[in-house]
């Protein structure tokens, strides 16, 4: 109806969306084609009637990283990167904040400039042929030790053109922010960017939160919700204008709640917050039905789903003479 052309007609920002959460059954079955190499277990059970078998976080990324075996050549890189790009352009994106995990690639023996050659012509030929531009987040998995972050760090300094920040991902559980402080600390010093994903509901959610935020200094917080449970916080991180990258479809696929009722409160308190599809070909769910969920299912008005866009150009970490191109 007219809501939903409205939708589809806002110009927008997404800023948390991984890469390797883009790479839809179809294209891993091309790529396992070109490699010659058969199509990973994860990936068959996503095209029978089951689909994808997960209801949290630990099994969603027991699924997840297999299927990344496909990926081998720049090529491989490059196509997953358009073919997102192509999803978002459709979709009236105009410039996207990318995730992408090296060590998925480098612990299985594919060479880190391999990856990071391969989602740069991804980038530049979709700026080139569609108009959209996107720049990287280079995340570290919080599972793995923080010396393999650290050295991926120094990996990642030849490649300041393309990768704008770091960030935090994986299994959340055991693996707090502070066990990367030093890491986080050498990126700030390096120039990058600074975020964490601080998942939904995780046994020490607003422990957390307080940590990337006091210890680790972010500049934005991925997930982040659960900092509702504390007024403190809410109002700490509404001060420093710290953005909140929620993910609604993901949430209601990784708990049993979308938490559109948290998101709108955080919007009407005056926090950053901003809608965005966190693994799309896994969660069935691109920008706009992460914004569709919110619309239909929560009493939103026009006016903020026009200020979740404008919050997530203001949060972007586009330089300033670009931001206000768009704003
Ligand atoms: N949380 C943690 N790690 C991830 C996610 C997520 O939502 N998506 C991909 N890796
Ligand atoms: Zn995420």
């Amino acid at each position: 109806d007219d809501l939903e052309a409205f939708i589809k007609g806002l110009p927008k920002a997404e800023l948390h969306v991984h890469l390797e959460g883009c790479l839809t059954p179809q294209l891993a079955k091309r790529l396992a084609k070109r490699n010659d190499m058969p199509l990973p277990d994860s990936v068959k059970k996503a095209s029978t009637a089951e689909g994808f078998a997960f209801h949290d976080l630990t099994s969603f990324l027991a699924i997840y990283y297999p299927a990344m075996e496909v990926l081998q050549t720049a090529e491989d890189f490059a196509d997953l990167a358009m073919d997102y790009l192509t999803k978002a352009h459709q979709q009236n994106v105009r410039y996207v904040e990318l995730f992408f995990d090296p060590q998925a690639h480098t612990s299985r023996g594919v060479p880190f400039p391999t990856v990071l050659n391969g989602y740069r012509n991804g980038l530049l030929k979709a700026q080139r042929e569609l108009g959209i531009s996107a720049s990287l987040i280079m995340c570290f998995l919080r599972d793995m030790s923080a010396e393999f972050a650290m050295a991926t760090l120094m990996d990642a300094l030849p490649y300041k053109d393309v990768i704008i920040g770091v960030g935090l991902d994986s299994d959340e559980r055991g693996n707090p922010p502070r066990k990367f402080a030093k890491v986080f600390g050498r990126a700030r010093q390096e120039g990058f960017l600074l975020t964490m994903h601080c998942d939904i509901d995780q046994q020490d959610s607003v422990k957390h939160i307080r940590q990337a935020v006091h210890d680790i200094g972010v500049d934005r917080i991925d997930h982040g919700t659960n900092i509702v449970e504390d007024a403190e916080l809410v109002e700490l991180v509404r001060q420093k204008a710290i953005g909140l990258t929620c993910c609604p479809v993901s949430n209601s696929v990784v708990t049993s709640d979308f938490k559109g009722k948290e998101i709108l409160q955080l919007l009407r308190q005056g926090v950053r917050v901003t809608l965005n599809s966190d693994d799309p070909a896994y969660f069935r769910g691109y920008v706009n039905e992460n914004i569709f969920k919110v619309a239909w299912e929560t009493d939103v008005t026009r006016k903020e789903l026009v200020q979740f866009q404008r919050n997530a150009f203001a949060v972007s970490w586009l330089s300033s003479w670009r931001r206000d191109r768009y704003l």
